[in-house]
């Protein structure tokens, strides 16, 4: 491949002048933490994969591995800082117990709580000791993991005009906030992006938040996109995950929905034929042909897994695909847990 035929499209994140790849690499699973271990060897070859490939913005959070995430993602881009868009997210602590109690987690005979804290002293020691992790002196996208109810949604954002003002973060986002919160946040500061979960079998967003982003030119993000993998169609209904990974828990990957979602991806296999593409990758060129999606965030293990998805960058799918792939998804009922 030339180095030009890398380039993958990049677009803009509102006014904010911060500019992300289409396809973002999304570090969560790297850092092993809820995901069943992970090796650092596979996380640095993926990260150097999707850069070299061109999709230059890198997602990640303190919360992440307690930190291992960031500390690998700054392993990573040693030397390449310029080449890339730093995205990472604060607000959840591991290490306090103040702010509301999210949820507890054991992994390895280990187990801590989460606290959502975004409160602004919070904040401001969190960038520090992300930007130590990152080894870089500035955050292209600094986002808010999930709304704190104990701390008003100003006071979070007075942190983050603070933060912009010393340059320490080139933007403010916010992940998995509701359009309300959004304006209230926006009276304080300018919001560059959301980051909510969306994927062929999720698609809440599409209701309110997706709109209300769209009307007022706030970047979605989506995580996710893949179903935490699913949507590549390589899950048997048995499935055993590693002790530690989270998706053992979780609604779509229970054992009947495992076998309707295969049903339902059997439905968008001529698409992937006809493109000569695997199923992974046309679900992630639907989900960045979606209106208002700026880009799939997706995660990957290693360096096979992000050359792959990042290929669907490159895919364009027609008007006839997308309904074709849109009938298949109508199909689809999952069963509640
Ligand atoms: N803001 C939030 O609250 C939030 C929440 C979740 C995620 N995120 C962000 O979004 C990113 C992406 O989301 P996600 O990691 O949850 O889900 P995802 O992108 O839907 O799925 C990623 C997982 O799918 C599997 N996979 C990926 N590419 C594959 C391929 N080509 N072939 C086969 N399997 C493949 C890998 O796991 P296996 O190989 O183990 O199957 C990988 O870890 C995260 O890394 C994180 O940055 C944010």
């Amino acid at each position: 491949m030339s180095a030009t035929s890398n380039k993958i499209e990049m677009r803009k994140l509102g006014d904010s002048g911060v500019e992300v790849s289409v396809i973002t690499f999304g570090a969560w699973a790297i850092g092993g933490w809820m995901w069943g271990g992970a090796e650092e060897k596979d996380a640095i070859e993926a990260i150097h994969a999707s850069i070299d490939n061109g999709a230059t913005s890198i997602d990640t959070a303190a919360v992440y591995g307690y930190g291992r995430s960031e500390e690998i993602v700054g392993k990573a881009l040693t030397g390449k800082r310029d080449k890339v868009q730093i995205l990472t997210k604060y607000g959840l602590r591991w290490d306090s117990k103040d702010g509301e109690h999210f949820f507890d987690w054991e992994q390895e005979g280990e187990r801590k709580e989460i606290y959502r804290n975004a409160r602004k002293k919070s904040i401001i020691e969190e960038c520090e000791n992300s930007l130590r992790r990152l080894k870089t002196d500035y955050i292209d996208l600094y986002q808010c993991h999930w709304r704190d109810h104990t701390t008003p949604v100003e006071e979070t954002m007075e942190a983050m005009v603070e933060l912009i003002k010393q340059g320490k973060i080139r933007a403010a986002g916010v992940s998995n906030f509701t359009s309300e919160d959004i304006e209230t946040a926006r009276k304080i500061c300018p919001i560059a992006s959301n980051q909510p979960p969306y994927s062929m079998v999720l698609r809440d967003i599409e209701k309110n938040v997706l709109p209300y982003c769209r009307e007022n030119n706030i970047g979605t993000i989506v995580y996710s996109p893949l179903q935490r993998g699913l949507l590549t169609g390589k899950f048997s209904p048995d499935v055993q995950f590693k002790a530690g990974d989270h998706r053992a828990n979780q609604i779509h990957f229970q054992k009947e929905n495992i076998k309707r979602v295969n049903t339902m991806l059997d439905k968008v296999r001529p698409v992937a034929e006809r493109h000569d593409a695997t199923l992974g990758q046309i679900v992630i060129a639907w989900t960045i042909a979606q209106p208002g999606i700026t880009s799939a965030l997706v995660g990957a293990r290693d360096a096979q897994q992000t050359i792959e998805n990042i290929k669907a960058a490159h895919i364009k799918l027609s008007a006839a695909d997308l309904k074709e792939i849109d009938n298949a998804i109508a199909t689809l009922e999952l069963v509640p847990v």
